[in-house]
């Protein structure tokens, strides 16, 4: 595990930090792309306000909330179901990257919940419609796209995209941890992706 990492109760003890809590809701799926490139999982991530790829959830002000309560109502803004995700769903905490000197520093805590396809659809239906935050904060949820293509499109262009925070990194250590691609394709895929940025 990468340095920096914290345990949800290491994380809450730190006194003077803000927290952050988001998800990553994902499925497996036998549907294919042009009827022969497996789409294997569905990831949902997001396009944020400000451009930035993201996962949804958000601030939690742990005075009057718990971090769960805090991730499930940032849930309901943004994807307009009520998504109860708890203490086990937690894999990550770690310091945020220093911050823009105004704001006090960050904890962003990471959360992975796995649900069935029809689960999944569900959520993108109620994102692009009951969402209090569609169209303002959130501009639409994204499937991240796992597979490569003769051409080299895929997940390199995806991870050549710009992130909010670390949810890049989130991204990736939840592909090589859940296994959703194989290691030397993501290598591949990220060795791409650098290029693209040049
Ligand atoms: P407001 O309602 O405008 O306050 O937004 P929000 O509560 O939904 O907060 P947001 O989702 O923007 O997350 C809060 C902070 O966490 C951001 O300012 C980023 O610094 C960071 N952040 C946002 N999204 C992610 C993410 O997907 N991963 C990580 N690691 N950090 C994120
Ligand atoms: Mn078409
Ligand atoms: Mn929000
Ligand atoms: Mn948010
Ligand atoms: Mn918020
Ligand atoms: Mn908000």
């Amino acid at each position: 595990m990468a340095s920096g990492q914290l345990s949800r109760e290491e994380a809450l003890a730190c006194s003077g930090y803000r927290h952050a809590c988001h998800a990553m809701l994902y499925c497996d799926t036998n549907t294919q792309l042009f009827g022969r490139i497996p789409i294997r999982h569905i990831i949902l991530m997001q396009m944020r306000f400000d451009g930035l790829l993201g996962f949804p959830g958000g601030f939690v002000n742990t005075q009057e909330e718990t971090l769960e309560a805090g991730l499930s109502r940032e849930l309901l803004e943004e994807l307009g179901v009520a998504l109860p995700l708890s203490v086990e769903d937690h894999v990550d905490a770690r310091f945020a990257p220093v911050p823009s000197s105004s704001s006090s520093p960050l904890i962003t805590h990471f959360y992975m919940r796995k649900m069935d396809e029809e689960q999944i659809r569900e959520v993108e239906r109620a994102a692009a419609s009951t969402a209090t935050d569609h169209g303002q904060e959130v501009l639409g949820m994204v499937r991240v796209p796992l597979y490569s293509t003769k051409s080299g499109g895929g997940l390199a262009f995806f991870l050549s995209h710009s992130f909010i925070g670390n949810a890049r990194s989130q991204l990736l250590d939840s592909l090589l941890r859940l296994n959703l691609v194989a290691p030397k394709d993501l290598h591949k895929a990220l060795t791409q992706s650098l290029k693209m940025h040049t």
